[in-house]
């Protein structure tokens, strides 16, 4: 059965002090508690180490923002899934809107990240969704598509069963305007739609499709209860506690 998940994406923010004071924080939240999702974290390269050793990892997965597409060697300021793995990390967010507008990452560059990754043992989070444009013109569908088909469809249904898949579009995310809960129900039905037809109903069933956009504690709920969306990818409400349980506790 797949997993229910929130994963907060502290993107650029923090610097080590404040990021090992909000891990603390949401630890001591959590410990105790029964809580009906796995919980993660994506912090900033430099958190990851300090990060895992001071949480207990079991309670909280800790995950990367991205890694190279290449293993080693010279490729001044990367940071290489073995590196990310090597820090007691066991996720990492790749194709995030934000790499793929900013710094021009593309399927095919995806699809090397991912294959690392998987190779390091780090499960993959992988981002996809459609800018503005692309949706008013009616190519959301076609976008998503093709991201999941070229970033990720030259994988063996054993290895596809390591992703988790976050659908975000981009108009969504950071502006404050969500996606209804209709459009997020939709988009995450085509989305499976599309994996059982590659890889079958089973592995199809046990992907967790997370919802990332201007996702809070108050659209959180209604969100989660649509039957193909398995949690949230979570931006700016992730860099509080108080912000971030309501979501995890949505569940
Ligand atoms: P947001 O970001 O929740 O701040 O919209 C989500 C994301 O980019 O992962």
């Amino acid at each position: 059965m797949r997993k229910n998940i929130v994963a907060g994406n502290w993107k650029m923010n923090n610097n080590l002090q404040e990021g090992l004071t909000l891990a603390k924080e949401l630890e001591a939240a959590l410990k105790g508690k029964k809580v009906n999702c796995d919980v993660i974290i994506g912090t900033p390269f430099i958190h990851l180490a300090s990060v895992a050793a001071i949480i207990d990892t079991k309670l909280i997965g800790v995950s990367a923002q991205n890694c190279a597409d290449k293993a080693s060697g010279a490729y001044t300021g990367e940071v290489s899934a073995a590196m990310v793995a090597s820090t007691g990390a066991n996720y990492v967010i790749l194709g995030h809107s934000e790499r793929r507008t900013y710094y021009g990452e593309t399927n095919a560059t995806l699809k090397e990240k991912v294959s690392l990754a998987l190779a390091n043992g780090l499960t993959p989070i992988f981002c996809i969704g459609e800018v503005l444009n692309e949706r008013n013109a009616g190519k959301h569908f076609e976008v998503v598509e093709t991201q999941i088909r070229e970033g990720l469809f030259n994988l063996s249904a054993e290895d596809f069963r390591k992703i988790i898949l976050a659908y975000e579009p981009v108009w969504a995310i950071g502006t404050g305007v969500t996606a209804t809960s209709d459009q997020a129900q939709e988009m995450h039905a085509f989305i499976r739609n599309t994996l059982v037809a590659k890889y079958g109903e089973a592995v199809a069933n046990d992907t967790s499709i997370l919802y990332g956009g201007s996702c809070n504690a108050s659209n959180a709920k209604e969100l989660f209860s649509n039957p193909d969306v398995d949690g949230g990818l979570i931006g700016g409400a992730s860099l509080g506690v108080d912000k971030f349980m309501p979501i995890v506790e949505a569940f």
